[in-house]
């Protein structure tokens, strides 16, 4: 198969694109090296940005081209995939479902109301919340069928919005970080990586425009093995479809030390690395995916995985909204 040109590829512009690329002067210092720069998919503007936006242009061009009049997706119950849904769906006129899955138990009021839900809800999105004893993933495949036989022309858009189509937004920001007007060369990328797109996008873009930087997910969920074999998976479907040399499995690498007791849960780690970022940068990372990305890539820096005269970019994929359905975890850990 010849390889296919991404230009080429049904997208809809639903962000602010390329994001800017930042010098962290006062981390990097702070630190003593390596120079770390910044990402800054935090700012990809629809609905307060994040990765999912990137995502996004291309899943709702397919829908779009599928004549789609809801559009069904999934995520934990502080999903900001879903919010980012919910904001692209009502941009194209089109409706949304979200089935949202309880993935932490007994939570605080905040996290059930505040933050992402509140924003989805800003966005009239229909909430359904996934039963306890339920696989979230059979739920809405049935609640899909059910839908479609009621005559309503569904697009179902996996958790994360990852799947070849959507991992190709992060196929084109390897593109913006090659065509970035300050030409820097990189040594390493790094970010959190969950539902495994972006990381999965980074990788095939890698590929595809034959760019050898290493790229490192910090997982926020599951296990080395099981997240990387997830990307992997998925980055092979996508230079597939793109037509482009598919990359080797050892080129996924994958840390699982910073998920801390479990998914959405909080760790020391990642809320001193949301307070430096904050403080230092007048950044903000979230409690889920870059907190503990961020916090996973300072414990790298502390145990010499870079030079110290390394240029390592770091993606800031988003999620600060959701600081507001955590502001429990900070509590006696902020200045008062
Ligand atoms: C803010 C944020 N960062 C990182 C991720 C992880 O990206 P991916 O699911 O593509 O691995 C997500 C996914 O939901 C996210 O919302």
């Amino acid at each position: 198969m010849s390889k296919k040109n991404l230009k080429d590829i049904p997208r809809i512009k639903l962000g602010h694109f390329p994001t800017p690329i930042e010098h962290l002067k006062n981390i990097s210092e702070y630190l003593g090296g390596p120079q770390i720069y910044i990402k800054r998919d935090d700012c990809t503007g629809l609905a307060t940005g994040g990765n999912k936006v990137r995502k996004l242009e291309f899943l709702m061009a397919d829908a779009v081209n599928q004549k789609a009049e809801l559009v069904v997706t999934i995520g934990a119950v502080q999903s900001n995939h879903a919010r980012q849904t919910a904001a692209a769906a009502t941009l194209l006129g089109i409706k949304c479902l979200i089935i949202l899955e309880h993935r932490i138990d007994s939570p605080p009021e905040e996290y059930l109301n505040s933050g992402n839900v509140f924003l989805d809800r800003v966005f009239e999105a229909q909430i359904e919340h996934c039963p306890k004893d339920r696989d979230v993933k059979e739920y809405a495949a049935e609640r899909v069928e059910e839908i479609k036989k009621e005559g309503t022309n569904v697009y179902f858009i996996p958790g994360g919005g990852s799947n070849k189509i959507g991992a190709l937004g992060y196929v084109e920001c390897i593109n913006e970080i090659i065509h970035d007007p300050q030409g820097i060369q990189f040594d390493h990328i790094i970010h959190g990586t969950g539902s495994s797109g972006t990381q999965a996008g980074l990788l095939a873009g890698r590929k595809y425009f034959n760019y050898n930087v290493p790229i490192t997910g910090i997982s926020v969920r599951f296990k080395k093995d099981i997240q990387e074999e997830k990307v992997f998976t998925e980055a092979k479907s996508t230079c597939e479809f793109l037509g482009c040399d598919v990359l080797d499995r050892s080129e996924v690498v994958a840390f699982d030390d910073y998920v801390g007791p479990g998914y959405g849960l909080p760790t020391d780690a990642m809320i001193e690395a949301t307070k430096l970022l904050a403080k230092k940068e007048a950044i903000l990372l979230d409690p889920v995916y870059s907190g503990k990305g961020f916090a996973g890539f300072m414990d790298l820096i502390s145990k010499n995985y870079f030079k110290k005269t390394d240029k390592v970019l770091f993606i800031h994929t988003g999620g600060a909204v959701s600081l507001f359905a955590y502001e429990w975890a900070f509590k006696g850990k902020l200045v008062s």
